[in-house]
């Protein structure tokens, strides 16, 4: 971090995480395994409705290991949301793979279903066939599962959430992470509750939830020497990182109350700017807002959102274009891509406002005020 007075969305303790340590350290359980460990599990389980679950070191070990348990290997296709992160996306390629990336739709800023069902049409002429798909629950919204989950289930594809920004926030009433066969999730420094690194892997299935716990300990086969059958990862999330874990799980109501404040407090002060369009809540669920996120359309304000962004940097704030997608990342290039043009506009006219939870009136209205007048400029 280079010393900014805001932050787009920093780490917020709650104080009961070192009680956790203290008790790690004093049990000596200072390892990927442990109480803990175990503990932050069930609790999980318990607060996202979770059947079962397995903890491992961040959200991309989780995603490579779905890749892995979902079958998915060297030729296969993976279709992926295009408007995410890269950490969704990479562990398609580490198997060897190729994504297919899938634009996103208005309403919700997440994969389009009919897109998604187009591209397996069309890869299905191509001879292609699409093995897994990873719906990304961008920004801490639910993408339309129900029409995702019956595309997937009627061209036999292993569906997977990718939740690692939206725990917490529901679709039709329930978790986000915790309908597809396979979901994951993130507990990165920036996330709505962190372990300064982690992930979870979740299922309906036990056995999934035992195969990605096998996976991320190396491995190891029943045996009193180290037996290995199957090639392994050191994946497992630390005993004292759960710790922390448990103890931020205890505020994830709190927070996301105050993430949904934050929009609310931009929304009120802002949403009358010509041009400034916030991010839609789809009817469906409830977000847990994770970033406050907007799209300034230069037509209608007379500015864009690199020059707020520009002035906000000028009052040491930091704020962030949205995600730029995968299908125009260098890295991707030549991958196939089923698009619509959202995603890219999104990227062009958008911006993710500082939004974390310690936030203080101060530093709202700090932001509001350079943005008021940036955009009057
Ligand atoms: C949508 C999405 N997927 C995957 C990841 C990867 O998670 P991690 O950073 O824990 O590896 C992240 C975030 O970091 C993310 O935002």
């Amino acid at each position: 971090m280079n010393n900014k007075r805001i932050y787009l969305s920093p780490p917020h303790m709650s104080g009961e995480e070192l009680d956790f340590i203290h008790e790690a350290f004093s049990s000596n359980w200072i390892a990927p395994v442990g109480p803990h460990v175990d503990a932050f599990e069930k609790e999980f389980c318990r607060t996202t409705g979770a059947a079962h679950a397995a903890a491992v070191s961040s959200g991309t070990a989780a995603l490579h290991l779905a890749m892995i348990i979902a079958g998915v290997r060297s030729g296969d296709e993976v279709a992926c949301s295009t408007f995410t992160f890269a950490g969704s996306a990479f562990p398609i390629v580490y198997r060897g793979a190729t994504p297919v990336f899938i634009d996103c739709e208005e309403r919700s800023w997440n994969m389009d279903p009919q897109l998604l069902e187009d591209a397996i049409k069309n890869r299905t002429q191509k001879g292609k066939k699409i093995k897994a798909a990873i719906a990304v629950h961008l920004y801490g919204q639910s993408a339309d599962l129900d029409p995702i989950m019956d595309i997937c289930r009627r061209y036999d594809i292993t569906l997977i959430e990718d939740a690692a920004e939206s725990l917490g926030a529901t679709y039709k009433g329930k978790y986000t992470g915790t309908m597809a066969s396979i979901g994951v999730f993130s507990f990165n420094g920036n996330k709505i509750v962190t372990t300064s690194g982690g992930g979870m892997i979740v299922s309906g299935d036990k056995e999934i939830a035992e195969k990605a716990r096998f996976l991320a300990t190396q491995a190891r086969d029943p045996a009193p020497h180290y037996e290995h059958s199957s090639i392994g990862y050191n994946y497992r999330l630390s005993n004292v990182l759960a710790g922390i874990g448990r103890a931020q799980l205890h505020v994830l109501q709190e927070r996301i109350g105050k993430k949904r404040a934050i929009f609310s407090r931009y929304f009120l002060n802002l949403s009358g700017i010509p041009g400034f369009a916030f991010m839609p809540e789809a009817e469906y669920g409830i977000s847990n807002r994770w970033l406050t996120c907007l799209t300034i359309d230069p037509d209608g304000s007379g500015c864009t959102a690199e020059e707020i962004r520009l002035a906000l940097e000028a009052e040491n704030i930091e704020s962030r274009p949205l995600w730029k997608p995968m299908h125009a990342q260098p890295v991707f290039s030549g991958a196939p891509a089923y698009i619509n043009g959202v995603s890219e506009r999104l990227f062009r006219n958008g911006l993710c406002l500082p939004s974390g939870t310690n936030m203080n009136e101060n530093d709202l209205s700090a932001v509001i005020n350079c943005i008021t007048k940036a955009s009057h400029a």
